[in-house]
């Protein structure tokens, strides 16, 4: 900016210094003269050529070296600028990003960094409520071009929790939100090396994840039977406690059971106050009253975090304080106030599952049969060994780090409620939004076990075909920013096992 004003005011001033010098010029001629210019006489040579036509050519020849040399200086340093105002404008970018990152809570799927999280799900053939894995997105552009990302941004990905965002999708973002996304995206890329680095704990974790599968399936069933148990003793818990919040409410605020502080819990006046012995704002009626009521609460309901809550409540007339030796002792009132709370919750809460109590143990009783069966057939685990004594000449440990990749890196789209978790997780590669590779479908598709290798290095690309009869859509990543050649190698092996 500096530069370009300086020449343009050096311009500009001259210019008008120039035309006001003419006017003024002629106007005192005008004055002096009758005739017309052309018909006087003009200067004669011995009066131009003095001192005043040296005058004139010194400035002309100083304006034309002002200019010689501001004007290349201008020019050499006009890309340097261009190149400032690019990053000046990325910068915004990434920075408007951020803002539809944090507005449109793109991190609490995906992690407040983008590091990688989940979201609440309810999966369908089981009718359980889990979690579906979200990716990190830190490392997205190692697999997917930008305009790849900007599909995904756009049309969400269906059968998944990822909403659609673009408005050709049915979303709530313009293109130029889901361009600045993007930046902000390519700006919090991690370095290859970490990309890199990060391989291994995946494939740590994957193999933990195997191995633990069993016992994880059988918590699952565990925790079902436990809510199927709980939902079909709701309705006569429900009865048993439906009207203790009212029972409460009249001892808080009842004549003679009430003190100021008590009844101000239901916003009311207390009339006439009972005996307080510890002076801590519950009179000593109550203050019994309400340790049978939340003796009765307890006994009539779930285990639930209320009735927790509830569980560290005691009333003693004598202390002001109860559980006074536990860290920080609960002032009475303050427990009194956490009863009316919790047994509200708790009451809501039974009330709820009580309303559409038969329908909900339906469902609930579907879930556990769907864990059952999975516990019975156990369709996500692995044969390691059968995988290793048939690919890789009995090395076990090829067959351990080959289906662990697979997991890590191919399963959430090859692989049918992998992501929902290992109780919902099918037969490795059967197939999700990346196609089944079952039944040696990755041999018909690459007779050439290198085509397959460069396939999965560079990915697809939309609308360019691939393999036999394979059409790219763009959906499907290339992993050779992300995995050695060798790591490739042993998944394109376990892949044509299947
Ligand atoms: C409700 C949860 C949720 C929200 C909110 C969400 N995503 Fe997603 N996103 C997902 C899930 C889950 C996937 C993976 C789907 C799958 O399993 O294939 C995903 C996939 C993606 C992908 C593709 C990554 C890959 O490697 O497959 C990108 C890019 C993405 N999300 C970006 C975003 C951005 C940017 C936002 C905010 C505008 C956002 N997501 C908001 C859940 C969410
Ligand atoms: C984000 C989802 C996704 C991930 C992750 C993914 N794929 Fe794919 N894959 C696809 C999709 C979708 C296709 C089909 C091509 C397309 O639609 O562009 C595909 C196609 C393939 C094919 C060709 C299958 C055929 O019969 O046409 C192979 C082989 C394959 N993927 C292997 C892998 C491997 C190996 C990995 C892990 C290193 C992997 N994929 C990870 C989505 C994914």
């Amino acid at each position: 900016m500096g530069l370009g004003a300086v020449a343009l005011a050096i311009a500009v001033l001259g210019i008008a210094g120039w035309l006001a010098f003419l006017v003024t010029q002629s106007r005192v001629r005008h004055r002096r003269q009758a005739a017309a210019q052309n018909l006087s006489p003009f200067l004669t040579d011995d009066e131009l050529e003095n001192t005043r036509l040296n005058k004139v050519l010194l400035s002309a020849l100083i304006a034309t070296a002002v200019l010689a040399i501001v004007m290349p200086v201008y020019y050499l340093n006009e890309s340097s600028r261009q190149a400032a105002a690019v990053v000046h404008f990325d910068d915004q970018a990434v920075e408007r990003g951020l803002e539809w990152f944090t507005e449109y809570k793109c991190g609490n799927c995906h992690g407040a960094n983008g590091g990688g999280g989940g979201a609440t799900y309810v999966e369908k053939r089981s009718g359980i409520k889990t979690t579906w894995s979200a990716p990190a997105l830190t490392d997205v552009l190692y697999r997917y071009t930008p305009d790849e990302v900007e599909y995904w941004l756009t049309y969400g990905r269906q059968g998944t929790p990822m909403p659609a965002w673009g408005a050709e999708g049915g979303g709530p973002l313009d293109s130029q939100q889901i361009s600045d996304l993007i930046a902000y995206i390519a700006s919090i890329q991690a370095p290859q090396s970490d990309v890199l680095a990060a391989v291994e704990g995946k494939v740590s974790r994957e193999l933990a994840r195997l191995l633990n599968a069993d016992q994880q399936v059988a918590d699952a069933v565990a925790a079902q039977q436990a809510a199927l148990a709980a939902l079909e003793a709701a309705p006569s818990q429900f009865a048993a406690v439906q009207g203790i919040p009212a029972e409460l409410e009249t001892v808080l605020t009842g004549a003679g059971t009430c003190t100021d502080g008590s009844a101000a819990l239901y916003q009311q006046a207390c009339a006439s106050g009972g005996m307080d012995s510890d002076r801590d704002g519950l009179t000593d009626v109550a203050e019994v009253e309400l340790t049978d009521l939340v003796a009765r609460m307890i006994l009539n309901s779930p285990e639930s975090d209320a009735a927790t809550a509830l569980g560290k409540l005691a009333f003693d007339h004598t202390n002001a304080f109860t559980n006074s030796d536990g860290p920080t002792p609960i002032p009475d009132l303050t427990g009194a106030e956490t009863a009316v709370t919790e047994f509200n919750t708790i009451v809501r809460d039974l009330g709820l599952a009580s309303q559409n109590n038969e329908r909900l143990v339906t469902a609930a009783q579907h879930g556990l049969d769907y864990l059952a069966g999975v516990a019975e057939t156990r369709p996500y685990q692995i044969d390691i060994p059968g995988l290793a004594a048939e690919v890789f000449s009995g090395n076990i440990t090829e067959a351990q780090r080959a289906a662990a990749l697979f997991n890590a890196y191919c399963a959430r789209c090859h692989t049918a409620g992998y992501s929902a978790g290992i109780a919902f997780t099918e037969a490795a590669g059967s197939g999700a939004i990346g196609p089944s590779l079952r039944d040696g479908r990755a041999e018909v598709q690459f007779p050439d076990e290198a085509d397959q290798v460069k396939f999965i290095i560079k990915g697809s690309v939309n609308g360019q075909l691939y393999g036999i009869n394979g059409i790219g859509r763009g959906w499907m990543p290339g992993f050779g920013a992300m995995l050695s050649e060798e790591d490739i190698m042993l998944i394109v092996k376990f892949e044509r096992s299947l």
